[in-house]
């Protein structure tokens, strides 16, 4: 019986589509440890540079050993929220996030990954539709593989085709919703939101958007995409996570109080598992009162991101766009796997991306900025892909 499972990852091997685990060792800023070598780590979503920063890691920690501190430093809570995992740390986020986003109420989830695989199913299901953009995510496509609602996907960012197939299919189905994320994870591209609200008002839908790689980087007040498109009242359900840029775990989802007292009756991602631990929800809490002093973090990134790319895209290797995700196309996956190993010799920590997280073909390195990161540093990676690409790739330059 083994037999069969050892041959068949033998043959992802040989595709170049097997996946292994990289533990890393000791992190100083936007460095790891891998091999016992120290490389700049390219493959984080520690976009703010937080998680890296001992200082900021410190004053969180002050008051450990003091009285009181178990309410704040626990590392387990044994039970689910439903029972008796249940804690005022918990409801405290949830009273500061709807604050923050000026929204009526707020749900905590275990990840991202849960909260899109509980919310989907528990709220749409047989006689709704769920319309979505091509390239969501996997908790999103599997949020739907688990509704009963059926789902139809319009092609990335073509809000023209999500137009014709509402205008067409809508009138079909009691209750439809259009799910997309923000930042899209693999792309770097943003959803146009203006058009988005639009269709939904239009249409008579709801609105979800995961903001997972928004949360934190985008707006003012770090309140993401919705904030710096000044949407944030016209969205339904807005998901984010503390995964990314608050380098912590969890999620939330800002939403209406009835849709918050269903989810807690139906969700089985929210109701079938133990709480979140004190100690992360007293960091997202810590964190969340220090998102706006974290202004310059977000203009560095931002300024960062955008000096790599105006290089890269330069040498036509990256498209165009604003955010502190790169991807750049390689093509095969054997291809994405020995250029990777090539990059983490040189010194940079990039790890091939393959389907199904992304598309067959498009396999790619995903360039992730974080604002620990500085030029120097980005400018001499510059220098290391073109150097690689130009080497492995006939005539030298784009691949994609
Ligand atoms: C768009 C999107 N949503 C959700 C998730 C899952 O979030 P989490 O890592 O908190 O489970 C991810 C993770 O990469 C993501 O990219």
């Amino acid at each position: 019986m083994i037999e069969r499972y050892r041959q068949e990852l033998e043959e992802l091997r040989q595709r170049g589509m097997l996946r292994r685990l990289t533990p890393l060792a000791a992190r100083h800023g936007c460095r790891s440890e891998l091999g016992g070598r120290e490389m700049l780590n390219l493959s984080s979503n520690d976009y703010l540079g937080l998680g890296g920063d001992r200082d900021l890691l410190n004053r969180f920690y002050e008051g450990l050993g003091q009285e009181g501190c178990a309410e704040r430093y626990a590392l387990g809570t044994a039970s689910s929220r439903l029972l008796s995992g249940d804690t005022h740390t918990a409801h405290r986020l949830e009273e500061r996030l709807a604050e923050a986003f000026g929204r009526e109420s707020c749900l905590l989830f275990n990840s991202g990954y849960h909260a899109n695989i509980g919310i989907l199913p528990a709220l749409f299901g047989r006689g709704d539709a769920i319309f979505s953009d091509k390239l969501n995510h996997a908790s999103i496509v599997d949020g739907m593989r688990l509704s009963t609602a059926e789902h139809r996907r319009y092609r990335h960012l073509d809000y023209d085709q999500l137009d014709l197939m509402l205008t067409r299919e809508r009138q079909r189905y009691r209750q439809a919703v259009i799910v997309s994320e923000s930042v899209f994870s693999m792309d770097g591209d943003v959803a146009d939101l203006r058009r988005l609200v639009d269709l939904k008002r239009r249409h008579n839908c709801l609105l979800y958007l995961d903001e997972a790689h928004a949360v934190g980087v985008y707006g003012k007040r770090g309140l993401g995409q919705a904030e710096a498109q000044e949407r944030l009242a016209e969205v339904d359900l807005l998901v984010g996570t503390f995964g990314k840029a608050w380098a912590s775990v969890g999620a939330f989802v800002l939403l209406h109080e009835v849709l918050r007292d269903y989810l807690l009756n139906h969700s089985r991602s929210l109701i079938f598992t133990t709480a979140l631990p004190p100690v992360v929800l007293s960091w997202n809490l810590y964190i969340l009162e220090q998102l706006a002093s974290f202004a310059p973090r977000r203009e560095k990134l931002t300024m960062l991101s955008s000096r790599l790319r105006r290089r890269l895209s330069a040498q036509g290797l990256c498209p165009p766009g604003d955010t502190n995700i790169l991807p750049v196309m390689i093509g095969t996956a054997e291809k994405a796997v020995r250029m990777a190993e090539e990059m983490r010799r040189l010194g940079y920590l990039v790890l091939p991306i393959r389907p199904p997280t992304v598309p067959e073909g498009t396999c790619r390195f995903r360039l992730s900025l974080t604002a620990a990161m500085n030029e120097g540093e980005l400018d001499l990676l510059t220098d290391a892909l073109h150097g690689l690409l130009s080497a492995t790739t006939p005539g030298g330059g784009a691949l994609s």
